[in-house]
């Protein structure tokens, strides 16, 4: 299904962006920024973001490293930060 009409940007690409982006670096934060770049494209009238973040979320590996959740909440237990 294309999500971004703009550049024509269908779901699978979206997946397999995020795929090989957590592939690549499983230590990586994934956004849809780094997804544009990574398929060669830039985000246009922004019209696809609700859709294209759906796309995101629904791969399996599009979560947030579980040595990165949590961080503010670290940094404000041991003093650090606001
Ligand atoms: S529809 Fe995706 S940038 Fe316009």
């Amino acid at each position: 299904m294309i999500i971004c009409h703009c550049h024509g940007i269908t779901d699978q690409d979206i997946r397999a962006a995020v795929d090989w982006m957590r592939a690549a670096d499983p230590g990586t934060i994934v956004t849809p920024g780094k997804v544009y770049r990574a398929l060669g494209k830039r985000a246009d009238c922004g019209g696809c973001m609700p859709l294209f973040l759906d796309s995101m979320r629904s791969c399996d590996t599009f979560g947030v490293p579980m040595q990165l959740r949590n961080l503010r909440g670290t940094a404000r237990k041991e003093g650090v930060g606001p």
